[in-house]
Formats: structure tokens, sequence, C-alpha cells
């Protein structure tokens, strides 16, 4: 089956699955990130997740690179969850050159050529699927948490999975940025989109990434650092190319919402393909955290 098949076939399978949920009166959510909505046998997906990449792994690297207080242990395992289109992984791998990566996705078909003697590449569900307690020594998870409905019993799995004195990094979206833009059709088409992932798969693109400090404390988590990030959203930029790409992706549901004509989806797509549009994008919220050493529970390697 090629990539454009399966993914009709695996929209068409959500949308079964979907309607036996509600037959059933099951409280499961009818889609997930990946069913229809970004699946990665999209056409445009792998484009669109280089492009966030552009945007994101500068200050992400920068970050995982340059911990502010020196590591309470030094760093042999690494866990790049949702790595997607994985530009972060082959990156660590060349800057930790002792250091195990191991890289996870739902859908492994950006990870298939990915090779390496200190690397292990799993398919791997971070919602119900398990990985061994108290072993990373630097755990990293960029823009998962936020489309995850049930991201708080999740943090709390990936906190399990942290050696005691290792590092925890997180990075999520938040729109107040997009709230604050100039141009109303820009701003009205980009919070439609948001609105759409928050319907259809329980996104959160307002509270999680600024409560991301709370909540790294709330879990025990100790030397807590939070940094945002507001890029431009030009034409050329990258976040620009992101973002033209994800409103092409979610148009027809955009266009579909309330308040919206398809004259204003249109309009925005068509301006972020040519010199004019200059607004701010979604941020970046980044928050780094160490698991002491003192609250480890049963925190063996196997
Ligand atoms: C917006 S992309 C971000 C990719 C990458 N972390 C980055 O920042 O470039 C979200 C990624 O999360 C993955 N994902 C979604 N739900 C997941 C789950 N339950 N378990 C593991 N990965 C998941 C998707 O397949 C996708 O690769």
């Amino acid at each position: 089956m090629n990539a454009a098949a399966a993914a009709t076939a695996s929209a068409a399978a959500a949308s079964a699955a979907s309607a036996a949920s509600a037959a059933s009166g099951t409280a499961e959510r009818a889609e997930r990130y990946g069913d229809r909505i970004f699946n990665h046998g999209h056409a445009e997906e792998h484009a669109r997740l280089l492009a966030l990449a552009d945007v994101l792994d500068p200050h992400s690297l920068h970050t995982l690179r340059t911990p502010k207080t020196p590591p309470a242990r030094p760093v042999h395992q690494v866990l790049e969850l949702a790595a997607g289109a994985a530009t972060v992984t082959r990156r660590l791998l060349d800057d930790l050159p002792t250091a195990h990566v191991t890289a996870t996705d739902l859908d492994g078909r950006f990870l298939t050529g990915l090779h390496h003697e200190r690397l292990t590449v799993l398919r791997h569900d971070v919602t119900r699927d398990d990985l061994p307690e108290g072993h990373y020594d630097l755990i990293h998870a960029r823009y998962l948490l936020h489309h995850l409905p049930d991201r708080e019993h999740v943090f709390a799995r990936i906190v399990s999975w942290l050696a005691p004195g290792g590092r925890l990094v997180i990075e999520d979206p938040a729109r107040f940025s997009v709230e604050a833009a100039h141009d109303p059709r820009y701003r009205r088409v980009s919070l439609g989109a948001m609105r759409v992932l928050a319907d259809r798969l329980g996104t959160d693109c307002a509270h999680w990434g600024p409560n991301l400090p709370r909540t790294a404390a709330a879990h025990g988590l100790t030397d807590v650092t939070l940094h945002t990030a507001v890029p431009t959203v030009t034409h050329d930029s990258p976040m620009g190319r992101f973002w033209h790409l994800s409103l092409r992706h979610l148009a027809d549901d955009i266009t579909a919402l309330p308040g919206i004509e398809p004259e204003d989806t249109r309009s925005v797509i068509d301006a972020l393909t040519r010199p004019g549009l200059i607004e701010p994008g979604m941020a970046t919220v980044t928050v780094t955290a160490t698991k002491p050493v003192e609250q480890s529970r049963g925190g063996r390697r196997p």
C-alpha cells in the first residue's frame, strides 16, 4: 500500500472506529493524532515536520547541549519521545558521542532510514507502552504532550522513566502570541486551526504549555527553568512555512467552524505564499527540570 492509500485506509478505519465508539457509547475520543489529522502518510506531512524542525531545532539543541546547571549524572541513556522526522535524534547522536539514544514514535514511517550503533528506534505509544523505569539520563519530548488528552498522566509516566538526577526537556506550543496578532483574518483562521485540533484530538494550545513549570514542580521535579520564544510568521520564515502547511492540511475543518468564511481560510493560506504578512506565530514553551536523587522510586537500571 502506498503512503496516500495508507492514509486513506487509516482515515476510514478512524471514522469506522469513531462510529463504533459513538454507537457503543464509550467515552473514548473519536479521533487520535495521526488517524486522519497529521497522518504521516499525507503527502506534505514530512515537509511540515521539517519546517517545524527548522523553527525549533536551534533552541532545542542548545537547551539539550547546555544545561543551566551541570548535570547531576553523566548522560549515557537518552530518550527522544515522538521523534517525528528525527532531526533532533540525528543531532543528539553527534552531540553525545558516548550516549545511547532511544527514539520513539507512534508512527515509525519517518524513522525507518535511521541506523546507528548507538540508536534504538521504537514504534511506541507513549500513552500505553512501557519503558524501563528510572533508566534515562535525559528525556526530550517536543510538540507531543499538548496533543494528548491524557497529558497529565503521560507526564507522570515520563517522569517515572527518568533516572534519579536525570534531566527532562519538554517543549510545547502556546497560543497567546497568536491572540495578540494584528491581522484579524490571520488571528481568526489561526485560532480556528487550534480550535479544530482541540475539538478533534483534544489538543491544548492554551494552558498546557504556559503551565508546564507548575506541572513539573507538582511532579516533584526541581531546578525548573522556563524559556518562551515567539517566531515571526512571514511567507519565507520557517514558522510561516510550517503554518502554511498546517493551515492547508486543516483548511476544510477550519472553514467548517462557525464564524469563519471559506474566503478567510483561503486568503490567509494565500497570504502565506507571498511577501506582505508579518505576524507573531505560536509561541514555544521550553521547560527543563531535574528528577531529584532522593525522591526516586526504585530507580535502578534494568
Ligand atoms: C507535531 S509532531 C512533533 C514531532 C517532533 N517531536 C518534533 O518536534 O519535530 C508530533 C509527533 O508525535 C507523535 N505522536 C502522536 N501521538 C503519539 C503517541 N501517543 N505516542 C508516541 N508518539 C506520538 C506523532 O506521530 C508525531 O511524530
